[in-house]
């Protein structure tokens, strides 16, 4: 069984799905949702779930991002993890830190990779004209958003999308996407998934 640890920022609605879907024949279980900001309401929402919860305020390490990666690997080791997954996470991690997680951590983003790496992917996506818009999960390397893919979802843009309303329509794929992926991976299949 892997063991897995999940990162989140805010809501957590994709940890949450994560969760939801290690049960039974799933190959692997969470064991700690940890998080950059101790409000984050993914938190709360873990812990009503009985999930081991963490929080390290990156706020309290200005200017300091190799402390606050200190800071947040003590409690990650101690979980003893085999996957980590970012779910939302919204800290951009050193390559000293991605590198000791190499070829274990996911991460989902809201494009269709390589467009639109970083922030405001939808209303870049809505900007440039896109026919369609989507997910990616994918391994987690030194660049950003950069790593091999092995998933994506896909999603019409419709006339009259503003950014929140294209935002939604993919959040639905990401929470359909991210457990189909994390399912395969735990398995150790490393085929991508393609949803639409
Ligand atoms: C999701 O849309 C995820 O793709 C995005 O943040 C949202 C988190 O929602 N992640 C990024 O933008 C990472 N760069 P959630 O907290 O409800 O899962």
């Amino acid at each position: 069984m892997k063991r897995v640890a999940l990162l989140i920022s805010g809501g957590g609605s994709n940890m949450l799905r994560l969760v939801q879907d290690m049960t039974g024949d799933h190959p692997a279980r969470p064991v700690l949702v940890a998080s950059n900001d101790p409000g984050a309401a993914g938190l709360a929402r873990a812990a009503a779930l009985g999930i081991p919860t963490a929080a390290v305020d990156h706020r309290a390490f200005p200017r300091d991002r190799a402390g606050f990666e200190a800071a947040l690997i003590e409690p990650l080791l101690a979980a003893e993890p085999d996957i980590i997954c970012l779910a939302g996470f919204m800290r951009i991690l050193t390559p000293a830190f991605v590198t000791r997680f190499a070829g274990r951590m996911l991460n989902i983003h809201p494009s269709l990779l390589p467009k639109y790496p970083g922030l405001d992917t939808h209303a870049r996506a809505l900007a440039a004209g896109d026919a369609e818009a989507g997910a990616t999960v994918h391994l987690v390397t030194p660049e950003l958003d950069a790593g091999p893919i092995l998933g994506q979802a896909r999603v019409p843009v419709l006339p009259g999308d503003t950014p929140a309303m294209l935002a939604a329509r993919v959040l639905v794929q990401e929470h359909r996407l991210y457990p189909a992926v994390l399912r395969r991976f735990a398995a150790g299949d490393r085929t991508p998934v393609t949803l639409c």
